[in-house]
């Protein structure tokens, strides 16, 4: 049975006090037992709190497509996996849009992350236009399909998917559960395709405008499998509910 999971990806949020203060306190909550707490600090805390990983597991929110080299200010997937993280999310939407981030360089990260043993949280979605335009399956698709058409079965069961639609993000205006539920099963039909039965074990999160108030109804379609959150990662208390909005 594929894994219920709730991630926060901080940003660029949070100083150093305020981080430890949230990850100590979420550290020590006792989340339910059959959902999988992630969370993304900027990767400059990620060491300090990897010595103290308890309900938590720790995610880097980047990694370098390279192994390593003359690349000043970047952090390869095997300084990551030294420090002990498990997940690492690749192919955010920001970093698409901010840094130029191609496909080929989010296929080349996730293939260093799982040479390193640590799970890629591949994110995918479409932005407005394209959605308006019809295309918004076509992109998404193509997303994962880029950077993963050449992985076994066995090894595509160690990504987690994230659809985020580039428009719900940080916008207060959340995918409906149909529009969410809808992308959700095209992305399982098309990993059927592609890797037969093995594609009922991979966790396929939503991404965008995630709150209390929209999670438990987002979390039990049939195909939404968690979340990753943005905004509301930032304070225990909603981290802390969206994480019990499993029914
Ligand atoms: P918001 O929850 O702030 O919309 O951000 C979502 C996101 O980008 C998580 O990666």
């Amino acid at each position: 049975m594929r894994k219920k999971i709730v991630a926060g990806n901080w940003k660029m949020n949070l100083n150093l006090q305020e981080a430890t203060a949230l990850y100590n306190e979420l550290n020590q909550t006792n989340f339910p037992n059959d959902v999988k707490i992630i969370v993304a600090p900027p990767s400059l805390y990620l060491s300090q709190f990897s010595r103290n990983q308890n309900y938590l597991s720790l995610a880097s929110q980047n990694v370098n497509d390279n192994e390593k080299g003359a690349i000043t200010g970047e952090i390869s997937a095997e300084m990551l996996s030294a420090i002990n993280l498990n997940y690492c999310i690749i192919g955010h939407s920001e970093r698409r849009a901010l840094f130029n981030e191609t496909d080929a360089q989010i296929k080349s990260k996730l293939d260093l992350l799982l040479k390193n043993n640590i799970s890629p949280i591949l994110c995918c979605g479409e932005t407005l236009k394209e959605r308006e335009s019809g295309n918004a399956s076509t992109i998404v698709l193509k997303q994962i399909s880029e950077a993963t058409k050449h992985l076994s079965p066995e090894e595509f069961q160690r990504v987690i998917l994230a659809y985020e639609p580039v428009w719900a993000i940080g916008t207060g205006v959340t995918a409906t559960t149909e529009q969410a539920q809808e992308m959700h099963a095209t992305i399982r039909t098309y990993l059927t395709k592609i890797i037969g039965d093995n594609s009922t074990e991979i966790s396929i999160l939503y991404g965008g405008s995630c709150k209390p108030t929209n999670a438990k109804e987002l979390f039990a379609c049939k195909d939404i499998d968690g979340g990753l959150i943005g905004g509301a990662a930032l304070k225990a208390d909603s981290f802390i509910a969206i994480a019990n909005s499993f029914s």
